[in-house]
């Protein structure tokens, strides 16, 4: 199958069967909010992109629940993005899309069309207090008990996936106990990728980036009984009161480190880079233009910042760009390429 071919079938697979064709196949349930991005002072040293060098760039931000389900289920366990749009000084615009998640579920695209179809929700099987303890045992993941209401599994097929496929195993793992945040802005987003930089002197980097927020990580209580609806107007009220902010880190690679498998993590003492505060103080009310219609691409970059050779990354442009033209969405405006 060539990628155009794979960037059709991922998009048909990743449709859920409660989900809504013409909206996203998965980051179904979303809002958008609004603010600026300000760089740190050494954040230019690093980048020559011009929201690294701008003092102030306006940015639009939606953010997520994972799945592919339309209903709103926001208490319970699953991972969250957060999509990001810098509108640069020359009109352009950048995306950094991003998931709570640290580490993907597989290296390639045709691995991950195996897992996507491996992992396809199932109906729901129970699982007895016993068969828990024997898989703790066995250290086997045991199944988390079905939210009321909750039919079909989105955790059965990647488990079993994972049981068959080492390389999935530390995101399905990471995934399938991910819970749910109090806020969407108290979770930290990984763009999971790696990405290559440019700097004055032209030095070049390989990078990788996530948010942290300011407020703080803080997941809901997974012992009481989840929330369906309240992340949308949690959000409305905080920003209504206060601003939130998140903090751009930069890690940077080194020689030996995975730059092409965003399903691998690099070792915990990677120097780290402070490149930025964001801050978001308004909710638009035209939710159905400035989130529904909205489409995000991971390969809208601009000049300073380059896609590395990882495939995955490479295929999502052309799969962001299928989707969004198959539901109808404002195309995204791509510079350049
Ligand atoms: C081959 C791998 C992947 C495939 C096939 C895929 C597929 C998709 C599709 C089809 C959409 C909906 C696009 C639209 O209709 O606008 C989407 C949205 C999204 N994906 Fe992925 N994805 C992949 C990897 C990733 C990774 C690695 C991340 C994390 C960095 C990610 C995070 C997101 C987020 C946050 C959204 C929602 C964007 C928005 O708010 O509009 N995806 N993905």
């Amino acid at each position: 199958m060539d990628d155009t071919g794979i960037a059709q079938k991922l998009v048909e697979v990743l449709h859920r069967p409660d989900g809504d064709l013409m909206k996203r196949p998965v980051h179904t349930i979303g809002i958008s909010a609004t603010g600026f991005f300000k760089p740190s002072p050494i954040a230019r040293n690093f980048c020559v992109a011009d929201h690294f060098r701008e003092d102030k760039t306006k940015v639009i931000v939606r953010f997520s629940n994972g799945s592919g389900s339309a209903t709103v289920r926001d208490g319970w366990s699953d991972v969250r993005g957060m999509a990001t749009r810098f509108h640069l000084s020359d009109g352009t615009d950048t995306d950094l899309i991003a998931m709570t998640l640290p580490e993907f579920f597989s290296p390639t695209p045709e691995d991950f069309l195996d897992f996507a179809l491996a992992a396809k929700p199932k109906p729901y099987k129970g699982e007895s207090p016993w068969r828990k303890i024997l898989n703790l045992l066995n250290l086997t993941l045991p199944k988390r008990d079905p939210y009321p209401g909750e039919t079909i599994s989105p955790d059965e097929g990647a488990i079993e996936f994972a049981d068959q496929n080492a390389h999935a195993q530390l995101g399905v793992l990471q995934a399938a106990t991910i819970g749910a945040p109090v806020s969407y802005v108290r979770a930290a987003y990984h763009a999971v990728h790696t990405f290559v930089i440019t700097a004055p002197d032209n030095t070049r980097r390989w990078v990788r980036f996530s948010w942290q927020p300011i407020a703080g990580v803080l997941r809901t209580d997974p012992s009481l009984p989840p929330v369906d609806d309240y992340l949308k107007q949690e959000l409305e009220g905080r920003l209504a009161a206060e601003p939130a902010r998140f903090s751009l880190m930069m890690v940077i690679g080194e020689v030996g480190d995975d730059f092409n498998n965003s399903a691998r993590p690099w070792p915990p003492h990677r120097q780290r880079v402070m490149m930025g505060t964001l801050t978001l103080d308004a909710v638009p009310k035209d939710q159905e233009e400035q989130n529904e219609k909205l489409s995000f691409n991971p390969g809208l970059l601009t000049e300073g910042i380059e896609a590395s050779d990882d495939p995955v990354l490479h295929i999502r442009r052309e799969v962001y760009e299928l989707s969004s033209e198959q539901r109808g969405a404002t195309p995204c405006p791509f510079s350049g390429s």
